[in-house]
C-alpha cells in the first residue's frame, strides 16, 4: 500500500505532529515578514480609502450631526467615518475612522475656530490597532491598547511606544484639513493621500513643521 507521508488530514486521521510543524513555518513565515516591514515602501500598497473626494465632506459626528464649533465639548474626541459611503459595511472599515478630536484648553481647544480642532487616523502606526484620545487628566494623548504608543493631540506625532521609535514618515498620524463655515459647522477639505499632503492610512506622513 502507498504511504501517505503528508500531516494533513488525508481522510486516515489528524497527524498533530506533522501539523505541529506546519504551525512552526508558518511561524518562520509570519516572523520573517514582520522583519522585513520597515525595510518595505508599505505606503504603494495599502488601501488607503479610495479616494477621489472632490468636495469637502461634513465632519459628520455618530449621532449624525455636523460638528459645531459652538457646541463641540473642549477636550473631547467622537469618532468620525471618511470617506463616508452609502454602504453601512464599508463604513465599519477601520481604514475609514478617525479621531475627531477638540484640543485641551491649554493646547488652544477654547479658540472659536478650526484651530482648536484636529481629525488623525485611529489606525495606529505600529500594526495597525485602533488608538483613541484619552481627556483625562495627566493623559490628555492618543493611546493604543495594544503596545502602548502614545500620540500627541496637537500634531499627531508617537511619543512613546513602538510607534514612536519608526522613522518618518511611519511615526506621525495622517491628519485630515478642517474648516468652519458662518454658522461654525465643521467641514474636512478633500483629502490629498500622499506622505506629504494628508498621509497615508496605516503608513504615516512627514511632518510640516
Ligand atoms: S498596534 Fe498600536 S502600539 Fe502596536
Amino acid at each position: 500500500m502507498k504511504e501517505v507521508k503528508s500531516g494533513r488530514n488525508t481522510g486516515g486521521g489528524w497527524n498533530p505532529k506533522t501539523s505541529r510543524r506546519d504551525f512552526l513555518k508558518l511561524m518562520v513565515a509570519v516572523g520573517t515578514v514582520f522583519t522585513f516591514a520597515p525595510f518595505v515602501d508599505w505606503g504603494k500598497f495599502l488601501p488607503n480609502p479610495q479616494t477621489n473626494v472632490p468636495a469637502k465632506a461634513k465632519a459628520e459626528l455618530p449621532d449624525g450631526s455636523q460638528a459645531n464649533v459652538n457646541t463641540f465639548p473642549v477636550n473631547s474626541s467622537q469618532v468620525v467615518i471618511y470617506p463616508k459611503t452609502n454602504d453601512e459595511v464599508l463604513n465599519q472599515e477601520a481604514f475609514r475612522t478617525w479621531q475627531f478630536i477638540r484640543l485641551p484648553e491649554e493646547l488652544g481647544g477654547t479658540k472659536n475656530d478650526v484651530s482648536a480642532f484636529r481629525m488623525y487616523s485611529s489606525v495606529c502606526l505600529h500594526l495597525w490597532c485602533l488608538w483613541k484620545y484619552f481627556p483625562d487628566p495627566g493623559r490628555k494623548r492618543g493611546e493604543c491598547p495594544c503596545h502602548g504608543s502614545m500620540y500627541d493631540p496637537m500634531n499627531g506625532k508617537a511619543f512613546a511606544g513602538p510607534a514612536s521609535l519608526q522613522a518618518p514618515p511611519t511615526n506621525v498620524l495622517p491628519e485630515l484639513d478642517l474648516e468652519a463655515d458662518e454658522k461654525g459647522d465643521i467641514w474636512i477639505k478633500p483629502a490629498n493621500w500622499s506622505v506629504n499632503g494628508n498621509g497615508i492610512v496605516g503608513y504615516g506622513r512627514f511632518l510640516n513643521q
